[in-house]
């Protein structure tokens, strides 16, 4: 018996990602605490994914919603065209002061995509701005996801983007191998020599490429395409919504290669997954760019919800979060139980492949897959795992329990087990 406002609500929704006709309905959810997500019908599962790699916290932290609702209280939402406010400016404040130096510009909106759509317009209109108009080409890779938008969708895996369905319809960008081996790489350098004249930037997810597949590269590609970007004079923009705040290990993933972008999109984590708030943040010399006396040189962008209050008070508890918790402590101890319980999944037929990087355990399946069934299979097991393509994976939060997070190994090894005997 599902509730009222199910049955009442469910005809005049549109789901993301879902072909209504054919899809097993959503679950309906009455309330979250911590790593799980209790249904209303009184079953429970122990969430593997922290909503799509957002609550980094756990659901409801009382720290967090202690400063919403303070927030909530003084001002929820002001606009943010000639007027600015506390949270704003403290949370901007508090980002750059965790990047190098000059990394230190934040433009805030309200969803990745939209951050991405922005690092886009600033790396065009910064050479716009500076004399070369026809450096508006976006270099992206294969494998990569940056949105659902349609300047986020050009730049994404030609398929995952679905170029083909909307061609003509978004931009057309150049799309490449990302550079793992030599070969690659020398590829990626004679395609520059080429058209880094009308290459405005490169955007890349550092060390995983999540949507696309869960793919994993080194730091050592980061290094590599920092020196290619400073030679041809393009700006590097790395992709931070899903692996930044601590999900590969570090507090952000270009950490590990020691090189800082240009342009650096954060979201999803940033408000430890209660609220919708996202960042582009940019050099200062980008920034520069678009200082002059004429208004055609500035950033025209302006969502109608940037950098609302509350989802700024929920990014500063977050960092309060980050600063006062071993939260990197925790990714490793994630790390490292994910590696001992997930490998055992390697012995099963059907999986091509297991790893771990950070807090992201991975179970690549090669075969006939069956989505519906899988997920299926997951809630009946008493967890919340939604595989997508052939991976089933793990990103829970920072504060699952070792237990906790047994169950979940336990429930992938049973799944996937099950479904290769199918
Ligand atoms: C790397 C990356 N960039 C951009 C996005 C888009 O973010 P949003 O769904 O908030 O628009 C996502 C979402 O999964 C992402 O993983």
């Amino acid at each position: 018996m599902q509730p009222a406002w199910y049955s009442s609500g469910i005809d005049h929704i549109w789901l993301p990602y879902t072909q209504m006709k054919t899809s097993p309905p959503p679950l309906p959810v009455s309330h979250t605490d911590g790593v799980r997500i209790f249904l209303d019908d009184g079953r429970v599962l122990i969430d593997g994914i922290a909503s799509w790699w957002t609550a980094c916290h756990g659901y409801n932290h009382t720290h967090i919603r202690k400063l919403l609702v303070e927030q909530l209280e003084r001002m929820p939402h002001v606009m943010f065209g000639g007027l600015v406010h506390e949270p704003a400016l403290k949370l901007a404040t508090r980002l750059v002061n965790l990047f190098p130096e000059s990394l230190n510009r934040v433009f805030f909106s309200e969803s990745g995509s939209v951050s991405v759509e922005v690092a886009i317009k600033m790396s065009i209109q910064f050479w716009v701005n500076k004399g070369y108009p026809e450096k508006n080409k976006i270099l992206a890779f294969w494998g990569g996801y940056h949105g659902d938008t349609s300047g986020a969708m050009s730049v994404c895996d030609p398929e995952e983007g679905m170029h083909k369905l909307f061609k003509g319809a978004i931009p057309e960008q150049y799309i490449i191998k990302l550079p793992r081996t030599e070969n690659d790489l020398s590829t990626l350098e004679k395609f520059l020599s080429n058209k880094a004249k009308k290459c405005a930037a490169m955007i890349v997810e550092p060390l995983v490429q999540g949507a696309g597949g869960m793919i994993f590269h080194g730091d050592e590609v980061l290094i590599r395409l920092r020196e290619l970007c400073d030679r041809h004079d393009i700006l590097l923009i790395f992709d931070e919504i899903f692996t930044g705040f601590a999900r590969t290990g570090t507090l952000f993933a270009f950490q590990q290669g020691g090189v800082s972008p240009d342009i650096l999109t954060l979201s999803k984590a940033l408000t430890g997954g209660t609220i919708p708030l996202a960042a582009t943040v940019a050099k200062n010399n980008v920034f520069e760019a678009f200082l002059n006396e004429s208004d055609e040189s500035a950033l025209m962008h302006g969502p109608t919800f940037m950098a609302n209050p509350l989802s700024c008070a929920a990014a500063n508890a977050s960092l309060d979060l980050f600063e006062s918790k071993p939260i990197l402590k925790e990714v490793c101890r994630i790390s490292s139980q994910m590696n001992d319980e997930l490998e055992r999944c390697r012995s099963i037929p059907g999986v091509a492949d297991v790893r771990v990087k950070g807090a992201i355990g991975v179970v690549e399946l090669s075969g006939k897959i069956s989505l519906d069934w899988l997920r299926q299979q997951f809630v009946e097991e008493g967890v919340w795992i939604r595989p997508f393509g052939n991976i089933v994976y793990l990103t829970p939060a920072y504060t699952i329990s070792q237990q906790d997070l047994s169950v979940l190994t336990s429930a992938i090894y049973q799944v996937v087990s099950k479904w290769s005997q199918k």
